[in-house]
């Protein structure tokens, strides 16, 4: 992972569902960025894969027409859009027709001939997760995955992969009879997010954070990703999803597992993936009982977002009007090892809410001594290191400082690092490490299948138990910080989250 080639190989990228948001959104501005950065080769290619009634030169002017608008259309580089529309061409064709496949073969020899990309294919699934497998099987017998004379092809899966314990098993079982596990790559697009890395760098790369980073020094961790949007257009999706399928098995366990991983002996994927597989292993699943008292689920209601009025999830389009479904949840988990035994970790995340914020705080023990109980105009605070992921890039140390003056007052301060501040803006979709990985057959931000299957070990139980009854739907309006529940979680065990401000 540390010693990447200067830029990737010959090779072609193929976009199932080119015509959709994330391609259009995500993936060719990111092709964008690796083309400006000097990271794709000359004998690159881009084949797009879709029912989209377009003609090939009519998806080319609608990709330089989105890359123009994604880039700012003054500042667009013309050079840049016309290198990677040159180099796109289409194949229509609806994902469940085995012609289309015949087709897409057949384009990709007379791109290895015209381009010389050498046979090398990463087929990118930018589709919807009842498509999958079906793409993956259709791809198999045409014969576009098998990997001969030095050729590579590569898979990568979208998010969700599953939607309980079983289907993500299934899906690997029905996956990896076609394709080899080193041929597939799960993608959680927060391993794209400098932040998200950052956490590894700031653990492995420093003396001085490794020595606390235990149980004997932390009191507790908080993961919080916090969206202030609702449902919008994907109401329909999201009443049969919920908050916790949504979020907590990708995003926020991924996040728990960098933060909580032992060092890996090298910063290779097999390193990398292993650590966070037995991580993950180490949260005991919640049992039925716990479910009631270490999670809390809710919806929210009618309120304010932004200074206007909002509607309520009934209210949204395409949700059941007595929907059960939570858009917020908050769990407390434990990881059961040497390291971390006792040290609670509590996620929560949730829709509708005050700000838009995601972010990891390690809360460390209080001092031992409370000598300046009098000179505080708060309460002495326990020291944190908070680091931000999202939308600001950041990571902040707070601890107690004398105010100036004769009395001795002390008030909370914080050292601060931003990202922006310190390394400049550079305006990064998220998406070109992990393309620019992908190309270069370096899986180490990709999941591995018992990764997964350990994430939906540790939510499974709760979905069953919430199925039975388990702990009340709890309501909260939205624009406010959540359900009063999600507080009293935090309150009976003497902590508080961070404010969401
Ligand atoms: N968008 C994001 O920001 C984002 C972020 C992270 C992950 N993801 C994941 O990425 C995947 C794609 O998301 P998306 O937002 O791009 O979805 P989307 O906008 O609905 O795009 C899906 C594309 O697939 C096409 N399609 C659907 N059924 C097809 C079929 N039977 N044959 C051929 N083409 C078909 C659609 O064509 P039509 O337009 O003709 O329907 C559309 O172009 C999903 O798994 C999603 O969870 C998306």
């Amino acid at each position: 992972m540390n010693q990447k080639p200067q830029h990737a190989g010959p090779g072609v990228l193929v976009i199932f569902g080119v015509g959709g948001d994330l391609a259009k959104r995500l993936l060719f501005p990111a092709l964008y960025n690796l083309f400006q950065e000097g990271l794709l080769p000359e004998q690159f290619a881009v084949v797009g894969f879709g029912r989209t009634d377009v003609s090939e030169e009519q998806l080319r002017e609608q990709m330089r027409r989105n890359l123009r608008e994604a880039s700012g259309e003054l500042s667009a580089d013309t050079a840049a859009i016309e290198w990677i529309v040159s180099r796109l061409s289409f194949v229509r064709s609806d994902f469940t027709n085995p012609a289309g496949y015949e087709q897409l073969a057949a384009k990709l020899r007379e791109i290895d001939q015209a381009r010389a990309t050498g046979g090398n294919y990463l087929f990118y699934l930018a589709t919807a997760p009842e498509f999958f497998l079906d793409v993956v099987q259709h791809l198999g017998q045409v014969g576009l995955l098998g990997q001969e004379n030095g050729q590579w092809r590569r898979v990568v899966v979208e998010k969700p992969f599953g939607h309980d314990l079983e289907s993500a098993r299934q899906l690997n079982r029905d996956l990896t009879r076609v394709a080899e596990e080193e041929q597939i790559y799960r993608i959680d697009h927060y391993l794209g997010k400098e932040t998200v890395l950052n956490i590894l760098v700031l653990r492995f790369a420093n003396g001085i954070f490794e020595p606390i980073w235990n149980r004997r020094y932390i009191d507790h961790v908080q993961i919080t990703v916090a969206e202030t949007l609702g449902v919008e257009t994907r109401g329909g999706y999201y009443d049969h999803t919920g908050a916790l399928r949504d979020m907590v098995p990708n995003h926020l366990l991924q996040v728990l597992a960098l933060t909580a991983m032992e060092p890996p002996s090298a910063f290779s994927a097999t390193a990398l993936r292993g650590e966070q597989v037995k991580v993950l292993a180490a949260v005991p699943p919640l049992g039925a009982r716990d479910c009631g008292m270490c999670t809390v689920r809710a919806q929210y209601g009618a309120g304010n977002e932004g200074g206007s009025p909002v509607p309520g999830y009934r209210e949204e389009r395409r949700v059941a009007p007595d929907s059960r479904t939570e858009t917020y949840v908050a769990m407390k988990l434990a990881v059961d090892n040497w390291r971390w035994v006792g040290v609670p970790f509590y996620l929560r995340t949730g829709k509708r809410l005050p700000i838009r914020k995601t972010e990891v705080v390690i809360e460390f023990r209080k001092a031992p001594l409370a000598l300046f109980r009098g000179a505080s105009s708060t309460l002495p605070q326990a020291n944190r290191l908070v680091i931000s992921i999202q939308p600001e890039e950041s990571i902040s140390l707070e601890f107690q400082a004398k105010v100036p003056g004769t009395e001795v007052t002390v008030k909370p301060v914080a050292m601060r690092f931003c990202n922006r501040d310190f390394f400049g803006y550079k305006n990064r979709t998220g998406y070109e490490t992990l393309l620019f990985d992908a190309m270069i057959g370096d899986a180490s931000l990709f999941k591995r299948g018992d990764m997964i299957e350990n994430s939906w070990s540790i939510i499974d139980p709760v979905l069953k138990a919430w199925a039975q009854g388990a702990g009340d739907l709890h309501f909260y309006a939205a624009g406010t910080d959540g359900p009063e529940a999600a507080h009293e979680l935090l309150r009976r065990d003497g902590h508080q989250w961070r404010a969401l401000a």
